[in-house]
């Protein structure tokens, strides 16, 4: 049931700091260290993955995209991301050292499921993260990474995301751990930070009234653009492909460093733009060239939604709505940057009269290829 809220996405969205807790529980133990003993496959052969490939859809590709920073960062192991539907219809290079990740909400995701397929057909070991217990996806594969973030009713995916991406981290820091690179004291601290993260979450939540009365203010719009870098990237087209499926309007996520490359050319007074800021302590060039972009689109009259971390004065001058986000280690900052650009799709969508949890054409479960 509803549990009081008028929606299921509503509902989903505050259990999200309940689900990332419970998907890393038992995972870390005392020491500090990772333990993920249903991960199936022997550490000798973690050892020997040479490569990493992660194929999902839709939401579950966006946490793929995510990953790929933080596995490349923490292992130094080569990861491609890629849309399940186009995957196996290229002939793509797999072989026993290829470790495949195949992410998925329902576990019952065709696309997703005839990628995993083709990947053992060729000899690479397949890990699933999934959230549905006993679903095909996770039979299918060598091994799987629950993400135990409940039922999610909502045909729009949110607590599944922020757990896929808790799941991610887990596998990439895994992996670290496993093979032993140069980062440890880094993996060892970021393990300490994402024992604290659903804390933040909470955080997060308890300061979404502005980013609603927002939302409700642009809904006779028909275009939103989001912008990020990094790890805000993915973010971005996480935010589109919210508004799209919520709100049914025109919404594009872009690579802030892409938008002299043409997407520039869309900017236009008062159309509203959401800009994901990385922080100023991590990537510092990042934050500064993302501080120009803002410049930039405002300099064209654009209207500026700028999400940044607590104590960055830098972006405020060019920020016509500035929603703020705790401050976290790099890589893990989508775990609180997608929470705002879920609560504005989802309100926005109600202020446009659409139905929140059941939007148009759309189903839970994508059983067709
Ligand atoms: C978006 C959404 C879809 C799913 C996609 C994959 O909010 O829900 O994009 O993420 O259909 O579904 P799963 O994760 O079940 O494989």
């Amino acid at each position: 049931e509803k549990g009081g809220y008028d929606y299921f996405m509503l509902k989903e969205i505050a259990e999200q700091p309940k689900a990332v807790a419970d998907t890393l529980l038992g995972r870390i133990d005392a020491a500090g260290s990772l333990t993920l003993d249903e991960v199936r496959i022997s550490t000798a052969e973690l050892r020997e993955v040479d490569k990493v490939v992660i194929v999902a859809c839709g939401t579950a590709f966006h946490a793929g995209l995510i990953a790929k920073y933080a596995i490349e960062h923490w292992t130094r192991i080569p990861c491609e991301v890629e849309l399940a539907s186009e995957f196996r219809y290229r002939d793509p290079i797999l072989d026993p050292r290829t470790l495949v990740i195949a992410i998925s909400q329902s576990g019952e995701t065709m696309d997703t499921l005839m990628a995993l397929r083709h990947a053992r057909e060729q000899g690479s070991k397949v890990l699933a993260i999934c959230n549905t217990n006993g679903s095909t996806i996770p039979r299918e594969s060598d091994a799987v990474l629950y993400t135990h973030a409940g039922p999610e009713v909502a045909v729009a995916s949110t607590k599944a995301f922020l757990t896929q991406l808790v799941a991610c981290y887990l596998v990439a820091l895994y992996l670290g751990q496993v093979r032993g690179t140069k980062w440890g004291d880094e993996i060892r601290a970021v393990i300490r930070d994402l024992s604290k993260i659903s804390q933040e979450v909470e955080r997060v939540l308890k300061t979404m009234e502005p980013v609603r009365e927002l939302a409700r203010s642009l809904a006779t719009k028909n275009t939103v653009l989001f912008l990020g870098r990094h790890v805000g990237y993915p973010v971005a087209l996480e935010g589109a492909l919210k508004l799209k499926e919520l709100a049914y309007m025109h919404a594009e996520g872009f690579a802030a460093g892409e938008l002299k490359h043409g997407p520039i050319a869309l900017i236009e007074k008062d159309l509203p733009v959401v800009v994901v800021v990385p922080s100023p302590r991590g990537r510092s060039v990042l934050h500064d060239k993302i501080v120009s972009n803002i410049q930039e689109i405002r300099a064209r009259g654009a209207r500026t939604i700028v999400i940044a971390e607590e104590g960055d004065e830098a972006v405020a001058p060019y920020a016509d709505h500035l929603i703020r986000i705790p401050a976290t280690p790099t890589l893990l900052q989508p775990l609180v940057a997608t929470v705002p650009l879920q609560v504005f799709a989802c309100e926005l969508a109600t202020a446009r009269g659409n139905e929140v949890d059941q939007p148009r054409n759309l189903a839970k479960s994508v059983t067709v290829e």
